[in-house]
């Protein structure tokens, strides 16, 4: 999917959460690093329509997210920094359910798709836990599910491996990795995106660095000084 900010900016009041920046990607794999409070959830955000732009635009192949705001929004999935958050109801396949059931499949078609997007994560044994029975990493997994049974084009991770432990964030690694679908991931956890051809880093809400995710990584260094 190809996505453009021209001169997109979010301020909240007063304050410039990102500064007016214009951009074009359409990589697979879309790295974002920066110190806390840079901007990036705010870029994220703008992808999913989440947020809308204060001024400019943010458009996903030609659609606007403010525009074509339901048409732009079916093409992402966003997986929260807390996972736990977005699951909504109470058991796990009743939420992965969700979106197939918004969309008005029959109840059939509904079994096979939710089947199929848990078993893709290897979470299949947890299809009838409560979201309190999950480790992070599985909760995380779980939220994936939900969003990808939807068919985004794009997802979009806002530090998935936080928190987790070594286990649970080698099988957060290993779902992103073997993804099909175009991602953006967020991430403190560098080795994340170390290998991805494209990682920005943000700065006081504005792009410092573009490029691939090594260079990216040593110019994050030099930011945090250290
Ligand atoms: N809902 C909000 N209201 C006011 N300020 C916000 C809000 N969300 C983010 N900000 C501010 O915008 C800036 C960028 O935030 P954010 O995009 O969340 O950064 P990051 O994800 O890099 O930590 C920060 O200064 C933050 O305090
Ligand atoms: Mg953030």
């Amino acid at each position: 999917m190809h996505i453009i900010f021209d001169q997109a900016e979010l301020r909240y009041g007063d304050r410039v959460a990102l500064k007016a920046l214009t951009l074009s990607l359409s990589e697979r794999r879309i790295g974002v690093i920066g110190l806390n409070g840079s901007g990036k959830t705010s870029f994220a955000r703008l992808i999913a329509g989440l947020a809308k732009p204060t001024s400019g635009t943010v458009t996903l192949d030609g659609l606007d997210t403010v525009a074509d705001e339901k048409a732009a929004r079916a093409k992402t999935g966003f997986i929260f920094q807390n996972p736990g958050h977005q699951i909504i109801l109470p058991i796990i396949r009743e939420d992965v359910a969700l979106g197939p059931k918004s969309r008005g499949l029959p109840a059939a078609e509904i079994d096979r798709v939710v089947d199929e997007a848990l078993s893709r994560f290897g979470i299949s044994d947890l299809a009838g836990r409560r979201p309190h029975e999950l480790s992070g990493g599985e909760l995380q997994l779980a939220a994936l599910a939900a969003v990808c049974v939807n068919r985004p084009d794009v997802v979009i991770f806002d530090e998935p491996t936080n928190q987790l432990d070594l286990k649970n964030r080698a099988r957060v690694k290993a779902a992103i990795d073997g993804l099909a679908e175009q991602a953006v991931v967020i991430s403190h956890d560098l080795d994340l995106v170390e290998n991805f051809g494209r990682v920005l880093v943000f700065h006081e809400g504005a792009l410092a660095f573009d490029g691939a995710g090594q260079d990216a990584i040593a110019r994050y260094r030099e930011i945090a000084g250290c």
